[in-house]
């Protein structure tokens, strides 16, 4: 199957603020020189976000992570994972084709798709709410037939009770998720013979049914207000709880996405609309509201209007500045390592707080040492690798 970027492409990307702080709490994860390893994360938050990966939001994470972004483009169109075109604008049905589910009926909810969404995989319905594609073996097989829609499964389908929970999505409702047949798991049709504690009425779903009915809507998108952002390997300091922050699908549940949960019926409104229209066009953000100077922290360092004798030096022999970042600094007017290597820790803070998208990494990198040594003519085991191209 040929995986091709969308023919039509909004005309711009942004992370919502929430989501932005999110991605970038998660590339400090990574060790110093190993950024561009958040790749998968920040491209599935972005695909969270708007349902599927245009060429914008591709390129806008490549930026933030200092990627070439045809290294970005390379891991998008690998994955399957990855949505190259608009999905519904409520859900994304995906439904497992593989042997167990073909066995026990896929083939016909297959034909249920065809009917009620569009005739072919990746298209949408008319309505524009709906789309759906076959993939392979979801690990559900003891449940078969299944479809995984948003991020739950549906499982022991028949073509009848799956026409009525794509009936339910499109009526704005989120039917639970689990077994469709009754069971409570993955049990033997003829019952247990142990393990029956939950018989007793006190555990009525299993903990995954149990978690996705509590958080009641299993296809929101999400825009990073759901948790607060916790970045434990940072001090087990809470980096930033967005305003509004809840308890939601949003770290805990999305990040346990393809859950294997259970029940049978019970419908549960859809707390919020989905967010991104059908059409792409419509889907297209304003360009990101540009972020004011932060001023109020520390001391802004002198700046050059150009480069000295027109040439600026290779910033990007520091360890931690990529193209990206030695874009912004040299927009901010610093092009020379000695530059860096004299600001105060006054200046430090300032430029810290001021690098939108990258807070706090002149001191995470301790830039002013490695540009003491630079600018004195010394280079740095860093340095070395980039001279050498072995770091792009
Ligand atoms: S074959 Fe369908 S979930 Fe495994």
């Amino acid at each position: 199957m040929l995986r091709r970027l969308y023919h039509e492409q909004p005309d711009s990307f942004a992370f919502t603020p929430e989501n932005l702080a999110w991605a970038e709490a998660q590339i400090t994860k990574y060790p110093e020189g190993r950024q561009a390893s958040a790749i998968i994360p920040l491209l599935w938050r972005a695909q969270e976000q708007e349902g599927w990966l245009s060429r914008k939001a591709i390129e806008t994470v490549a930026d933030m992570l200092g990627l070439a972004h045809i290294r970005a483009l390379e891991v998008a169109t690998f994955y399957f994972m990855f949505q190259l075109q608009p999905v519904g604008a409520v859900a994304h049905i995906q439904v497992c084709g593989t042997t167990s589910c073909m066995i026990c009926g896929a083939e016909d909810l297959i034909a249920v798709c065809r009917e009620k969404i569009a005739p072919n995989a990746h298209e949408l319905s008319e309505d524009g709410k709906l789309s759906w594609e076959e993939v392979e073996c979801l690990g559900a097989c003891a449940n078969a037939p299944m479809a995984q829609i948003g991020k739950d499964y549906y499982e022991d389908l028949t073509a009848e009770r799956f026409g009525e929970i794509i009936d339910a999505f499109s009526a704005g409702e989120v039917p639970t998720p689990g077994p469709q047949n009754g069971r409570y798991a993955s049990e033997p049709a003829s019952g247990l013979t142990s393990l029956k504690d939950h018989e007793s009425g006190r555990m009525p779903q299993n903990a995954s049914v149990a978690l996705a009915a509590e958080l009641g809507d299993t296809v929101k998108r999400i825009d990073g207000t759901e948790v607060p952002i916790l970045t434990p390997w940072l001090s087990g300091k809470t980096s930033r709880a967005p305003a509004g922050g809840k308890t939601g699908i949003g770290a805990d549940k999305a990040d346990r996405s393809n859950g294997h949960t259970a029940d049978e019926t019970g419908i549960q409104k859809q707390q919020a609309p989905a967010k991104t229209a059908a059409k792409p066009a419509a889907k297209a953000k304003a360009a990101p509201t540009p972020v004011p100077a932060d001023e109020d922290t520390g001391a802004k360092p002198e700046t050059l209007s150009a480069p000295r004798g027109g040439a600026a030096d290779n910033l990007k022999e520091i360890k931690g500045v990529g193209p990206k970042l030695e874009k912004m600094l040299n927009e901010m007017g610093f092009y020379h390592f000695d530059q860096i290597a004299g600001w105060t820790a006054d200046e430090v803070a300032w430029v810290d707080a001021n690098l939108t998208g990258f807070k706090g990494r002149v001191s995470r990198d301790d830039w002013v040492a490695q540009a003491k040594i630079l600018a004195a003519g010394g280079d740095t085991e860093f340095s070395k690798r980039v001279d050498k191209g072995d770091v792009y």
